[in-house]
């Protein structure tokens, strides 16, 4: 019998990415997959350490899983924590039995086959000259809807941020390796790719090509129907990206581009590279060139310092900007980060009032967005089950969440839809043709 491998992921895209390529890894090894980590062999929690909640998040698990594991299963942390914490992470749990850092991940299979419980655990948290890319097995296995990272670290110091720390510096993978990776998913049964970085307009290749290059490269793979990227970083935006997005049809009509703050005051303490006036200039370019666009953002509110002039600049922004959605957060204080040393801290409630308000406006903007569909014709990939039998879940092309009534095996598809409701979610719609 095949052994098992249980995967557990926080995080953002990247990790979902990190962890299909570690199950790629070891299904080479002669693993597979599991939901069921009673019965696991080796458990794999991929971590995330960007906020004090997401991190914590790994002490609650590591709980769960030590109490209904099998008693020989190997536990396996990865990720942004792992980085963070370093050769610490052991000492916080006996339970874990080896640790990885996400620059590391590659060695996973070698250190699984020679593990040796007698000889004590096994940590790997440095950032290793070589790519880890060049030691990673094809794809084993595609979703409808696969990420392909092609970018990755961070080489802009947020002041608030840990993933400079635990990315480390930015590193754009060749395009000739994108390509192929790109073509392997799509023989697995990608229709969409998300193309991925930490910063990932800051992808280059080689003689002065960037993203937008890229992306025209990857539209010509037969089979793949669609192209998208996350997540910009507003000044490093190129008017040959926003382009790509009037010349390329595959190219979905989503932008998420973070602004954090409405108010410049606050985003020069955060260190960002671009004011608020800039950043809707560079709106106002994407609209430019396709109207239809939706734009997403993140915000972060209660920065230290952050006054309730500050905050209003912030709504105000919304205001003008109209968002088809976005991710909003309180500022959590990081360990290592200029930001947590700041004084004017910002009291727990007024972070928690002043986010209560701007999502309230988020989703009514998010609502405006989605009832503005209804009655018009998309297309939908479809991906997952829906809440209800026959029901299926897909995403429109302007990322929108859409409930359809569809049989199971049209999951994989894209289908046109007719849009009949929206909510503050979602959309709902019936197919016209498949
Ligand atoms: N590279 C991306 C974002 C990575 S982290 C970018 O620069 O936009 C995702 C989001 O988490 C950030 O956009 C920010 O809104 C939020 N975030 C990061 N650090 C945070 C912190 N210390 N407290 C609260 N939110 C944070
Ligand atoms: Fe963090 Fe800023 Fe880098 Fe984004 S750009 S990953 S927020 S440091
Ligand atoms: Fe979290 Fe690391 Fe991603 S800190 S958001 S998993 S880059």
């Amino acid at each position: 019998m095949k052994k098992k491998l249980y995967i557990k992921t926080f995080g953002c895209q990247m990790n979902v990415y990190d962890s299909a390529r570690m199950r790629d890894a070891l299904m080479v090894l002669g693993y597979a997959e599991t939901d069921k980590p009673e019965f696991a062999d080796v458990i794999l929690i991929n971590t995330c350490h960007i906020r004090e909640k997401a991190s914590e998040k790994l002490f609650s698990e590591l709980g769960r899983l030590g109490q209904i594991k099998k008693k020989n299963a190997l536990i396996v942390v990865a990720g942004c924590v792992v980085q963070a914490d370093g050769a610490e992470i052991l000492r916080r749990s006996p339970l874990i039995d080896i640790a990885l850092g996400p620059q590391s991940y590659h060695e996973l299979p070698k250190i699984l086959t020679e593990y040796n419980r007698q000889k004590g655990r096994a940590i790997r948290a440095e950032f290793p000259a070589e790519s880890k890319f060049d030691f990673l097995p094809r794809p084993q296995k595609s979703s409808a809807n696969a990420f392909l990272a092609i970018q990755e670290g961070c080489d802009n110091f947020c002041s608030y941020c840990v993933v400079p720390y635990t990315r480390g510096c930015e590193y754009s993978r060749p395009s000739t390796e994108i390509l192929k990776e790109a073509k392997e998913l799509v023989k697995l049964g990608a229709k969409e790719i998300m193309l991925l970085g930490q910063n990932v307009n800051s992808w280059h290749g080689d003689q002065g090509r960037d993203l937008g290059d890229l992306i025209r490269d990857m539209a010509k793979i037969r089979g793949l129907k669609r192209i998208r990227y996350t997540t910009s970083y507003p000044s490093k935006m190129t008017q040959n990206l926003i382009n790509t997005h009037a010349d390329t049809k595959k190219l979905m009509p989503y932008i998420h581009l973070p602004i954090q703050s409405g108010s410049d005051r606050i985003l020069k303490a955060m260190n960002r590279q671009y004011t608020v006036a800039e950043y809707e200039k560079i709106i106002a370019q994407f609209r430019a060139v396709r109207p239809d666009i939706a734009i997403s953002s993140d915000f972060i509110v209660g920065f230290p310092g952050e006054t309730e002039g500050d905050f209003e600049q912030t709504l105000a922004l919304v205001e003008r900007v109209k968002y088809a959605s976005s991710f909003s957060f309180k500022f959590s204080a990081r360990p290592g980060t200029p930001a947590s040393l700041m004084k004017n801290q910002i009291p727990e409630d007024i972070k928690t009032k002043r986010l209560m308000k701007l999502q309230k406006l988020l989703q009514s903007q998010q609502r405006a967005f989605n009832e503005a569909t209804v009655d018009k014709e998309l297309d939908v990939l479809l991906i997952e089950r829906g809440k209800e039998n026959g029901q299926l879940l897909g995403y429109s092309p302007y990322m929108q969440g859409t409930v359809v009534k569809a049989p199971l095996n049209m999951l994989g598809e894209i289908v046109r839809v007719k849009i009949i409701g929206a909510s503050a979610t979602a959309i709902t719609g019936k197919i016209i043709t498949q």
